[in-house]
């Protein structure tokens, strides 16, 4: 499948050597992508919070060559990286048609992360979202005329072949990724900018997330979506998404919470339930990240105060809470909660505005 839009005119002239660097932050979803078809289209629409503090940063260095292929070398916090290279030789194949300096140059990929590798937080997402941007931005150098809306859709566009969840990591602070009947102009090939009216209520919207488990996940999501295929409750699972996207329309423009948590929770635990019953079967979550979820419900009960939690694919738990209730809950997650965590770790986190370029 060729998208011809996001194919380049021939640059008129190719730049010898440089860098360029972004940094792109991870997302959480709160209805889930789980289940894509070729060419990494989803099964159904998802949306997501883009984070402020959880970061990529990554520093892409090219320098022309004459040698055949691609040539890169990844190092990830100063230390070379062979793990990663087949991801992203992979989607260097994938976007070669629309990049095609891509073997033209050899690149030196230098990325961190402002937290702990594997710890579960998506860094599929923010890393493969921040070295788009980097191509995209060096492919604005070779063609200054690319727009700004341009260069954002390209690089979700892009980052959405590198890891799905990633396309949604480019801006801020909803992001719609997946055609939705009632969302114009929503997409399967790229995140947009969730259009409607958003209430004061998740303005600046928190989410401590609790580093559980910090070891390698034992299924990567890549095998996760793909049990999609032939689950017995897929079909079911894809229009109930559908429904939540719907129902969340609302709620997001009349700032109902109580309905926004029993949303939230629902797509989190039926997220975990599919992995649960596809074949083979699997569960990530850890017995802390039940303790967690059930002193969250009994926290809530007791206080009436808006917390909920929502997972990724792993151990890890997201607290999401409203701003202006973030005094109480912080304090409750610092006495109640962290003792759950490995080596009681945590990351405090709010919605941002997306990536960045870094000046270097
Ligand atoms: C559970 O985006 O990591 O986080 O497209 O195979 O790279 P690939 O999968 P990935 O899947 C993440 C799924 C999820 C839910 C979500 O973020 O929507």
């Amino acid at each position: 499948m060729i998208v011809p839009e996001f194919i380049p005119k021939p640059y008129k002239s190719l730049l010898d050597s440089g860098y360029v660097a972004y940094s792109s932050p991870s997302n959480i979803a709160l209805v889930k992508y789980w289940g894509k078809k070729e060419h990494q289209i989803p099964a159904n629409p998802s949306i997501s919070f883009t984070l402020n503090k959880c970061k990529t940063l990554t520093t892409l260095k090219f320098e022309k060559k004459t040698s055949k292929g691609f040539s890169f070398k990844v190092f990830l916090e100063g230390v070379l990286q062979k793990d990663f290279k087949p991801k992203i030789e992979q989607f260097f194949k994938r976007i070669e048609a629309y990049m095609p300096f891509l073997s033209l140059y050899h690149f030196t990929i230098e990325t961190s992360n402002t937290f702990p590798h594997s710890s579960g937080i998506a860094s599929s997402a923010s890393g493969m979202s921040a070295l788009a941007l980097c191509l995209v931005h060096l492919e604005q150098r070779l063609n200054p005329e690319i727009t700004k809306a341009f260069f954002n859709k390209k690089a979700s566009f892009l980052a959405r072949l590198g890891s799905g969840s990633a396309c949604r990591s480019i801006e801020g602070t909803l992001i719609v990724w997946g055609t939705h009947a009632n969302i114009a102009g929503s997409s399967d090939l790229v995140g947009i900018k969730y259009p409607y009216e958003v209430h004061t209520n998740f303005n600046k919207f928190c989410d401590t997330i609790l580093l559980v488990d910090k070891g390698g996940k034992q299924v990567s999501s890549t095998v996760g979506h793909d049990l999609m295929h032939g689950h017995p409750f897929a079909e079911e699972r894809f229009a109930q998404a559908n429904t939540n996207m719907d129902a969340l329309i609302e709620v997001l423009k009349t700032g109902d919470l109580a309905a926004f948590i029993s949303i939230v929770e629902r797509e989190a635990l039926t997220l975990h339930a599919m992995m649960m019953s596809s074949d083979p079967y699997f569960i990530l979550m850890k017995s802390n990240t039940l303790e967690i979820i059930n002193k969250i419900w009994a926290f809530r009960k007791k206080t009436g105060l808006n917390i909920c939690f929502t997972l990724d694919a792993g151990a890890n738990v997201h607290v999401l809470y409203p701003q202006n209730e973030a005094n109480e809950i912080r304090d409750f997650i610092k006495t109640s909660l962290v003792m759950h965590c490995q080596n009681e770790q945590f990351i405090e986190d709010t919605l941002g505005e997306g990536a960045q370029p870094i000046k270097i």
